[in-house]
């Protein structure tokens, strides 16, 4: 699919129970509704749906926080933190995905972030690759992250 095919929009409130389902369809980490909305709420510029003829099908949502440099470096640093991104199965490999980080990391900057970072499971190859893809580079691993006992890779990119 073109990226013509598909569009990233911010997301608001209309779109809230698709991408609750999306979450629960694509992730075993799933939130409340007031978990999305809080982030609608303090970072708009960072959350974004992406529609395909209407339907939503994918979505990517982050949080900007205040802490230890993810680069390495003993300093404080503001940061981009990636919290969840999931794209529906039927509509995987069209680069939706690269669209939606495309513009987080838009909204980042806006935020005039430092840095970008995020967790992911050790054995997510497909987000992994998609992360390199933007320079995001892993750093270190937190063993036993998830609640099934894997652990995740903290990938994390300069700004
Ligand atoms: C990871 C995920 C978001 C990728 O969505 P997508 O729209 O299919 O990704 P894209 O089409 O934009 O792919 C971009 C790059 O990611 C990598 N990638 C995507 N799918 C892949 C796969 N199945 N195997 C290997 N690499 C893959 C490739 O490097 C790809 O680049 P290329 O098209 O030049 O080969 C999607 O598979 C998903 O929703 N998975 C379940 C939820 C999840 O794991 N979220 C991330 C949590 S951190």
């Amino acid at each position: 699919m073109l990226e013509s095919q598909f569009q990233v929009v911010p997301f608001n409130r209309s779109y809230l129970d698709n991408v609750v389902e999306i979450n629960r369809i694509c992730l075993p980490e799933n939130y409340s509704n007031y978990f999305f909305l809080n982030l609608l709420e303090r970072f708009p510029k960072t959350f974004h749906v992406a529609l395909v003829d209407e339907e939503v099908v994918g979505y990517i949502m982050c949080r900007i926080e205040v802490g230890l440099s993810e680069l390495g470096k003993l300093s404080l640093a503001k940061k981009g933190h990636i919290v969840s991104l999931a794209v529906l199965p039927k509509y995987r490999g069209m680069r939706i995905a690269s669209a939606l980080v495309k513009e987080a990391l838009k909204g980042m900057a806006e935020y005039k972030v430092n840095e970008s970072f995020l967790e992911v499971r050790a054995s997510n190859h497909p987000a992994i690759n998609l992360y390199k893809k933007f320079d995001f580079i892993p750093r270190r691993t937190i063993p036993s992250y998830y609640r099934d006992g894997e652990n995740s890779l903290v990938m994390s990119k300069k700004f």
